[in-house]
């Protein structure tokens, strides 16, 4: 491994986590409900997820107890503003508590404030496709920073808005004309008896309208936090994929970089810090994605490559385009077989050294995740957590990598 000098002081190591994938009943949500109407695409409802709502201090003394100093997590915006305008004194009671629990055992928090779920009411009201989404998404930052700023240093405005684009180049997601055809959005808008054409979820949502509408909300929401606390460092977090061509094809992966990575890094110019989330690489050619591994290559839990060096140029990219301090806010491993995240997580320390060794301003280092969690339209299959969570009883089982993981943050502190 490389020297331990190599990591600057008050670097910081951590595991993430997202409400919405762990608390557990969070039905006031956009989609709880798409999870639940007829031709959901999701594998399976949330459901209680890991419970964390309630055991989120245990799962913090875990946490701590790995030697890890860092915990980013995320707020609700559908518990905490059930209805437009109403906030629910008792979810932001939780939430202070879940954020002074951190302190107690000595852990430094990284709030998301929204991390791919919105309120329904949200949803039914044109979601991330209508210009007011901006403004309302603010007035949540200024009473979450009001209620709660005090307890952390560094907030994350959005997670991963620039998500929806690379789902699209790789041909999932529905287009606002498809919408009435697929039934889950059809279903959703009886529901809600609105048009299916103005359904748009965050991460299902890949239209120029979309990228506005979250461009204005992670600035309104960025000033809305700065004017409660300036102290606090404020940025979003981008799903960094490390695009690449397949040979004849650079020109494509160039193209796709720019609309997928390019913009929202130049967007984030003014910001404190830029979260990079990658869980690999994506090789396109004039076609579109090559599907999956090569033959022979070690495949994660979906089939795809496991390509840890994807973060070093992911990184590189970040900090070149956008010229701020850089977190690792994501990157893990979807497997059964823990030996392969151990491996992983040593390469991609490795290789976040060799950014640090390269002059690279990296702060810190968060795995995705820390529970076996709610993997979105995946339900529980995919494991990317550092601890096994048995569904049955909950109770909660720390993998190899998970110390792992805490050693190598001792080793280089
Ligand atoms: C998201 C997480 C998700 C993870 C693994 C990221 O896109 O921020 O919520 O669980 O990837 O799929």
């Amino acid at each position: 491994m490389t020297e331990p000098t190599t990591f600057p002081e008050g670097f910081l190591w951590g595991a993430a986590s997202a409400g919405h994938q762990v608390e557990g009943d969070n039905s006031s949500s956009d989609l709880w409900l798409l999870e639940h109407v007829a031709g959901s695409i999701f594998a399976e409802p949330s459901g209680e997820a890991c419970d964390h709502y309630r055991r989120y201090a245990s799962d913090i003394e875990l946490l701590a107890g790995l030697g890890l100093t860092t915990f980013r997590t995320s707020v609700e915006w559908a518990r905490i503003e059930p209805s437009e305008g109403v906030f629910d004194a008792a979810a932001i009671a939780h939430y202070r508590d879940v954020l002074e629990t951190c302190h107690r055992y000595g852990v430094a928090p990284m709030v998301t404030y929204h991390h791919f779920t919105s309120p329904r009411w949200l949803l039914a009201d044109g979601g991330w496709e209508n210009p007011r989404t901006a403004e309302r998404f603010a007035r949540f930052c200024e009473v979450v920073t009001r209620e709660l700023g005090d307890l952390y240093e560094i907030a994350c405005t959005l997670n991963e808005p620039n998500l929806p684009f690379l789902l699209s180049a790789l041909g999932i997601g529905a287009k606002p004309a498809d919408r009435q055809h697929v039934p889950m959005w059809a279903n959703a808008a009886a529901e809600m008896g609105v048009d299916p054409a103005t359904i748009a979820p965050f991460q299902f949502s890949a239209t120029e309208l979309g990228y506005d509408v979250k461009l204005a909300a992670h600035r309104m929401g960025r000033d809305a936090i700065k004017a409660v606390r300036p102290e606090i460092a404020v940025g979003w977090t981008l799903a960094n994929s490390d695009i690449q061509g397949a040979p004849g094809a650079e020109d494509v992966a160039a193209k796709l970089r720019a609309s997928i990575n390019g913009r929202f890094l130049e967007a984030s110019r003014g910001d404190d810090f830029v979260g990079v989330q990658t869980y690999g690489r994506h090789v396109f050619d004039a076609d579109g994605a090559l599907v999956h591994a090569p033959d022979g290559v070690p495949v994660n839990q979906m089939g795809d490559e496991i390509y840890p060096q994807g973060l070093g140029s992911t990184i590189r990219e970040a900090a070149a385009i956008a010229g701020i301090p850089v977190y690792v806010t994501e990157n893990g491993l979807a497997t059964t077989d823990d030996s392969q995240r151990v491996r992983f997580l040593e390469e991609s320390v490795e290789v976040v050294a060799g950014c640090l060794a390269d002059g690279v301003d990296v702060r810190g280092y968060v795995v995705w995740t820390l529970l076996d969690n709610f993997e979105w339209i995946f339900g529980y299959g995919p494991k990317f957590g550092l601890v096994a969570v048995d569904r049955a009883t909950q109770e909660r089982t720390p993998k190899p990598s998970a110390y792992r993981i805490g050693e190598l943050a001792r080793l280089y502190s």
